[in-house]
């Protein structure tokens, strides 16, 4: 079975999930870097060149070629797309990593995180926040229905821990 880390933007899908993978000795699989692979360019030139339909074909594509046994940490519009949500209930546990929008908004607004996101990257202060509820508002339905919510303001991460290993194979 795989775990697979859901949020937003900027909610820190990265930095747990490596800190997941290390506890589980579980393998990472990251679907931005697949497709990035599989396309053969960065995020905001597939955005660009290809547009975002081509982009979430080929997200949704890696997310299925994905083996078994790996902390998957999938890009933050992945879940809402092509009965991506339900394939990843049938085939592991998925962990929606909410923040609040408060700290999404603190943190994407920070140019360097901004820069790699083609959604945002044109967006001043007010648009991103306009943005940001819009979108979450969106996507809740889709990451609600993730198999555990993690709010790592109220919860300790060593408490997502345990609860992984006992959903271990
Ligand atoms: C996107 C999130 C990004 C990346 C792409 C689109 C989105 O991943 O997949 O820029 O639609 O929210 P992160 O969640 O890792 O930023």
């Amino acid at each position: 079975m795989n775990v697979y880390l859901i949020g937003f933007m900027g909610c820190g899908k990265n930095t747990l999930g490596k800190r997941l993978s290390t506890k589980l000795s579980l393998k990472t699989a990251d679907t931005d870097e697949m497709v990035k692979e599989r396309l053969g360019m960065d995020i905001p030139e597939i955005f660009s060149r290809l547009g975002e339909e081509t982009f979430r074909q080929a997200e949704s594509a890696v997310l299925r070629a994905i083996p078994n046994h790996r902390l998957v940490i999938t890009g933050g519009g992945l879940p809402c797309h092509d009965e991506n949500m339900k394939f990843m209930k049938e085939r592991g546990f998925v962990v929606y990593l909410d923040l609040p929008f408060e700290m999404l908004f603190a943190r994407l607004k920070e140019e360097q995180n901004k820069r790699k996101r083609p959604l945002i990257e044109h967006l001043d202060e007010e648009a991103l926040s306009e943005y940001i509820r819009r979108t979450l508002e969106k996507r809740k339905p889709f990451y609600e229905q993730a198999d555990w919510v993690f709010r790592p303001l109220q919860q300790t991460t060593e408490t997502l821990i345990e609860k992984l290993k006992t959903i271990q194979p």
